[in-house]
Formats: structure tokens, C-alpha cells, sequence
């Protein structure tokens, strides 16, 4: 591991008002463990390293990281980042995304109304202790011909005008609701499924975001194909050519790869484990020749 790990090697992207390091961290991994200190190890040592961005979401709760809450004391991603991090440093820049919720009597749900979007903002802004959420995904479910962001972004841009939000994103998009969404209040970031494998026509809609100005966050981009699963285990050739040439993980290269992909990509990786933690900040100092990223692609 180099001596001067830092989240700061991969440069930096002003995310509305705020200027954060590319490399960051996502929440979703943190409550698989039922070892709760250990999540806080990872969000105090992801801190440390210089990470000033987090993805995280209300619903992102135990068992597994996954959707669904078990058996058994529940954890969720908010709160444990709420004891290990609050109060927060001033420069950290936590990122919540609402649509899909949880909740005993509906089980998952996707909020539809404004009433129900503004009942998750809420109770973002409850578990993670905050007065005002940094930056708010709207993330839908794609239904071609019946998907308008309009009204459900509509809502959002209220809330962010009460002040219950600073800034507005989405999550799970084409073009055409960045389009639609633009209009009606500004959009910071775009966060879809997004890696080396997976999920390759948005590599028209990816550089779109950067002649706009708006950040494009890939999740994914290690779990490829196995998504909530786990890492992928399926690295091509070059891949893992190219991963032995530097002395770095396949993983590393996956991500690495990502930020290649233009200034305004960002990278959230999400892990429970503390050497993975280390391992993905070093990603963002990995640096790939022309050549590389042209056998990678
Ligand atoms: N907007 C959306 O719809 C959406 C959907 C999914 C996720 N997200 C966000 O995006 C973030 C990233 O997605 P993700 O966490 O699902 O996937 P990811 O970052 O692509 O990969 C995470 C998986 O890879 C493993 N891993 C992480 N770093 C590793 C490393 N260096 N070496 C080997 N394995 C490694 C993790 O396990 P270990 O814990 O064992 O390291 C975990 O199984 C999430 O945490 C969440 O904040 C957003």
C-alpha cells in the first residue's frame, strides 16, 4: 500500500457548492457485517483517508446490505454513519438517494407522491442527524413510456427550496429524464450501474454529463455483473494482464478504469472491510497509459 494513501490522488469535482475528492465511499456494504464496530472502523478510517463523499440511503440496512431487514437487530447504513462521523467534518458531503423505501407494513416500496418523498427526506434527515440533506438522488425504476421524472423531481425541488435539501441528483436514468429533470432545478450528479462490463450504453450519456457539468457516479463498478452479490469474479484477460503489470488487484483496475472515463466521474466504491477500504483509495492513483484503457475497453 503506498505510504501516502489518500482519497485526494484522483483530483477533485465541485459537486454544487461543494468541492470533493472523486474517490469516495459507498454506504451500502457497511451493515453486512453484524460486527457494528467494524462499520465504524471503516467510516472512521475512510475519513482519514481522506474520503469526503458518501453514498449512502435510508433503506440500506442489515442483513447483507441488501434491501430486506431480517432477523434480529436491524442496522442501518444512516445511523451507523451518524455515530461514527457526527458531528460531521465540515468539508464531508454525505449523499442520500429517496424513491425506493422500506418500512414493517409495506415492506419495499417506491414512493410515488410528494407526501411520500418528503416522509423519506425526513427520515433521512432524522438518522443522520442533519438539519439540511447535502445531496438528494431522486433514483426510479425504468419503465420506458410511463418513467417522467417530472413531477416526483417537482416535489424534490420544493423540498430543496424549503431548505430540507442543498443540492438534487438522480439515480437510474437515461437522457431523456436529465432532460426533462433540468428545467425544473439543477442536477449535480447522475448515479447509475455502470463498470467494464456491464451496462455499456451509457457510454454515450456518460460524456453528456460532463458537457453539462453534472457528475456521473457509477455504482457497481467492482460488482459488475454479480451486483448486490459481491465483487465479480469475472475480470477479461486484459484485466487481469493489466492488474499484475501495475501490482494492484483486478478490483483496483475495475475502479481505476471508471475514473479514467472523464474528470467529472466519481467513484464510490462500497466495502465493509477495512483492507478493501485501503485498496480502493489506492485505486484512485493508479494511472492507466492510453494503451491500457484501449485494451481495457
Ligand atoms: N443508486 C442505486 O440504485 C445504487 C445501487 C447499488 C449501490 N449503490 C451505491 O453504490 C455503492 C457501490 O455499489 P456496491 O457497493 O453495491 O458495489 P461495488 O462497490 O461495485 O462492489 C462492492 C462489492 O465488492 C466488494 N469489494 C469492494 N472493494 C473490494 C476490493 N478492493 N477487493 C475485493 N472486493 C471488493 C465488496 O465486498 P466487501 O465488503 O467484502 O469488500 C462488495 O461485495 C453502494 O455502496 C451504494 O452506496 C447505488
Amino acid at each position: 500500500m503506498p505510504e501516502n494513501l489518500s482519497a485526494a490522488a484522483a483530483g477533485t469535482w465541485k459537486l454544487g457548492d461543494f468541492t470533493i475528492n472523486r474517490l469516495g465511499f459507498g454506504a451500502m456494504r457497511i451493515t453486512a457485517n453484524p460486527d457494528r464496530d467494524l462499520a465504524i472502523r471503516v467510516l472512521h478510517r475512510a475519513v482519514e483517508l481522506g474520503v469526503n463523499h458518501i453514498d449512502t440511503a435510508a433503506f440500506y440496512a442489515s442483513p447483507g446490505g441488501t434491501l430486506q431487514v431480517g432477523e434480529g437487530p436491524v442496522r442501518y447504513a444512516n445511523e451507523l454513519i451518524r455515530e461514527a462521523l457526527s458531528p460531521y467534518p465540515e468539508d464531508l458531503v454525505i449523499t442520500t438517494k429517496v424513491g425506493p423505501g422500506s418500512d414493517p407494513e409495506r415492506g419495499f416500496y417506491q414512493a410515488t407522491t410528494a407526501a411520500e418523498l418528503r416522509a423519506q427526506v425526513e427520515l433521512n434527515l432524522r438518522q443522520l442527524g442533519k438539519e439540511t440533506l447535502d445531496v438528494v438522488n431522486l433514483r426510479i425504476i425504468k419503465k420506458p413510456g410511463e418513467d417522467s421524472v417530472a413531477e416526483r423531481f417537482s416535489a424534490l425541488a420544493e423540498l430543496q427550496d424549503a431548505g430540507l435539501i442543498r443540492h438534487l441528483g438522480l439515480s437510474n436514468i437515461r437522457l431523456d429524464h436529465l432532460d426533462e429533470a433540468q428545467p425544473i432545478a439543477p442536477v449535480v450528479c447522475v448515479q447509475n450501474s455502470y463498470a467494464l462490463d456491464t451496462h455499456r450504453e451509457d457510454d454515450a450519456f456518460l460524456p453528456v454529463c460532463g458537457e453539462r457539468g453534472v457528475a456521473y457516479v457509477p455504482f457497481f463498478a467492482i460488482a459488475g455483473s454479480a451486483r448486490e452479490g459481491a465483487a465479480t469474479a469475472d475480470h477479461s484477460d486484459a484485466v487481469r494482464r493489466i492488474a499484475a503489470a501495475h501490482g494492484v488487484t483486478e478490483q483496483q483496475i475495475r475502479l481505476a478504469w471508471t475514473l479514467h472515463q472523464g474528470a467529472h466521474v466519481l467513484a464510490i466504491p462500497g466495502t465493509g472491510n477495512p483492507a478493501h477500504l485501503e485498496e480502493n483509495v489506492a485505486a484512485g492513483a493508479v494511472e492507466l497509459t492510453p494503451e491500457e484503457l484501449a485494451e481495457l475497453s
